[in-house]
């Protein structure tokens, strides 16, 4: 592997940053990020990135928008200082839930963000479990999207309750929700999701049998817990076993999510490190990591691994 890069981290996700670096073998960067006292960000790269590839960490989780700048400076910073290449490595990618515009008169977010990203000199970004896949339309530079299924699956093996299904949330999942069937050999439900506000949701039809069957919801991130707990509702409702287990990528958890989520007839819960989660007090939360995933899909951008798994 070419010994001429770098991994620097952004505030967002440090732990995971430096797993990464350590799959790598090699330590973060050095830089310094800081908040003027009116809120603007300063971010100052403390070794040279002349000539060299850059990998910058940083997750777009919230407060997404804080997240976001700091990474819009580390870009701008390496382009300024004549980085050869800059790899934006976003595991999780906010505003990718708005890829077209729903309504008349508003932004597509995920199209804003490819824009600057791509202004102040991104060369290529990575990520994990984009919310829409479309997303990558919106760049001219590489987008890698990895997969976490196999990950995720794999850590779910002989953890599953004896006959249990899988769930998908609602349409957008039904892919995802195969994969993670296939990995674990067994059938998929699918649930019928309406939007009824901005933040509540509705299950309204379920597509298969949950009768006395155990539940492993699957989803690609966990905001405020509503599409879970909607979920789960619905799931016991129509006669599921009162076990359910929920996996998804991105563990936001914002708001009252831990609340809707914790103990009840959830067993548990996995997500990944994408975002940086605090699992204290939270026994039934368990959190596997994407830094060998991510680290290799770095290796590969040196062409030292065969093609990544892209969805
Ligand atoms: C929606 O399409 C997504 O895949 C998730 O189901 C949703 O964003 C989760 O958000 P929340 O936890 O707030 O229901």
């Amino acid at each position: 592997m070419t010994e001429d890069f770098i991994v620097f981290s952004g505030t967002a996700n440090r732990p995971l940053a430096e797993r990464v670096a350590g799959e790598l073998g090699r330590p973060l960067g050095a830089c310094r990020v800081e908040r003027f006292s009116d809120g603007e960000v300063f971010v100052r790269l403390e070794e040279s990135v002349r000539g060299r590839e850059v990998f910058v960490v940083q997750p777009t989780s919230p407060p997404v928008n804080e997240h976001l700048v700091e990474l819009l400076a580390f870009a701008d910073a390496c382009r300024r200082a004549s980085a050869a290449r800059v790899t934006a490595v976003v595991p999780y990618f906010g505003y990718s839930r708005s890829d077209k515009r729903q309504g008349e008169r508003v932004a597509v977010g995920a199209s804003m963000v490819a824009d600057l990203l791509q202004t102040v000199g991104v060369d290529h970004v990575l990520t994990v479990d984009v919310h829409a896949a479309q997303v990558e339309g919106f760049f001219r530079v590489p987008f890698d999207n990895l997969s976490a299924t196999a990950l995720l699956a794999h850590s779910l093996r002989g953890r599953l309750p004896e006959g249990a299904v899988v769930v998908s949330p609602d349409a957008g999942r039904v892919t995802a929700a195969s994969e993670f069937a296939d990995c674990l050999g067994t059938e998929v439900v699918v649930l019928q999701k309406r939007r009824t506000s901005g933040t509540e949701t509705e299950v309204t039809h379920i597509v298969g049998d949950v009768r006395d069957r155990a539940c492993l919801i699957i989803d690609d991130m966990i905001s405020t817990g509503g599409t879970i707990a909607k979920s789960v509702e619905a799931l016991a409702q129509a006669g599921a076993r009162p076990e359910f287990i929920v996996a998804a990528t991105h563990g936001l958890f914002v708001g009252e999510a831990r609340r809707k989520l914790s103990g009840g007839a959830i067993k548990e819960i996995v997500v990944t490190d994408t975002v940086a989660v605090d699992t204290e007090g939270w026994p039934g939360l368990r959190v596997v990591s994407v830094a060998p995933l991510v680290a290799a899909a770095v290796r590969s951008s040196f062409g030292e691994e065969e093609d990544l798994e892209r969805r």
